[in-house]
């Protein structure tokens, strides 16, 4: 796979899809494809999904069924849109992937994290993101900008004991795999945000370019 995988991560109100539009456009000027997408949804059948998971209407869902809707969004999303991108050279950017369900289903709603572990990796089909931002801020502060969106959606709507567990959640998937996941301090300004995120992005371009020019096939002996 030649393409190169951005997953930002985070609570309610991190400003995960702040950084996504800012970095998008960063991206887009250093002349890189890039594919911006989100979960649930990136594809008619996730967003319908989505729509379900996220309505208040929708009503009570049970914690396996709710693991297994995410699970089924990401499946389509993954055949339809990040690998095909991703097989075409693209960045692609996702507003949340497989460590929300980890956190949000795992740590907040108490499934056994293996198991959540077994079917992303059957969802995904073993893609793992290159690079994880995890927008890190207290949950009071979170919730207070998301409230800021107007009514709250049916995950934003449980109780702040249960996004204390996310965070928490989302800290420990961290620190277990800090090659991958970098922690951003989210309660910063928007700029200081953006500058951190940049920071870490440009490194790894320049980490992929350097491993391009120096991994190349050395030329032919005479
Ligand atoms: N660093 C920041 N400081 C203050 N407000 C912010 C910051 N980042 C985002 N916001 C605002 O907080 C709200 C939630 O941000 P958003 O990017 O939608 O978060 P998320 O997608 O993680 O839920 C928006 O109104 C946004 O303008
Ligand atoms: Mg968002």
């Amino acid at each position: 796979m030649k393409g190169l995988f951005i997953t930002l991560e985070g609570i309610e109100g991190c400003g995960k899809t702040t950084q996504l539009r800012l970095l998008s456009e960063h991206l887009e000027q250093r002349g890189a494809g890039v594919t911006v997408t989100r979960e649930p949804g990136g594809t008619p059948l996730a967003e319908a999904l989505r729509g379900l998971l996220l309505d208040p209407a929708t009503g009570g869902i049970s914690p396996l069924s709710e693991l297994m809707m995410y699970a089924a969004a990401r499946a389509q999303h993954v055949d339809a849109v990040i690998r095909p991108a991703l097989d075409r050279g693209g960045v692609v950017l996702c507003d949340r992937f497989c460590d929300s369900t980890l956190a949000y289903q795992g740590g907040g709603r108490g499934i056994c994290m293996d198991e959540i572990r077994t079917l992303n990796a059957l969802a995904t089909g073993g893609l793992a993101p290159d690079l994880t931002l995890l927008f890190d801020l207290p949950v009071e502060t979170g919730l207070a900008r998301s409230g800021r969106r107007g009514a709250p959606d049916r995950i934003e709507g449980e109780p702040a004991d249960f996004h204390r567990r996310v965070r928490d959640a989302f800290l420990d998937i961290a620190r277990a795999e800090p090659r991958r996941i970098t922690i951003i301090d989210a309660s910063a300004p928007v700029e200081d945000v953006f500058r951190s995120v940049c920071a870490v992005v440009d490194g790894l371009f320049q980490t992929r370019q350097n491993a391009t020019l120096g991994g190349s096939a050395p030329p032919d002996r005479a």
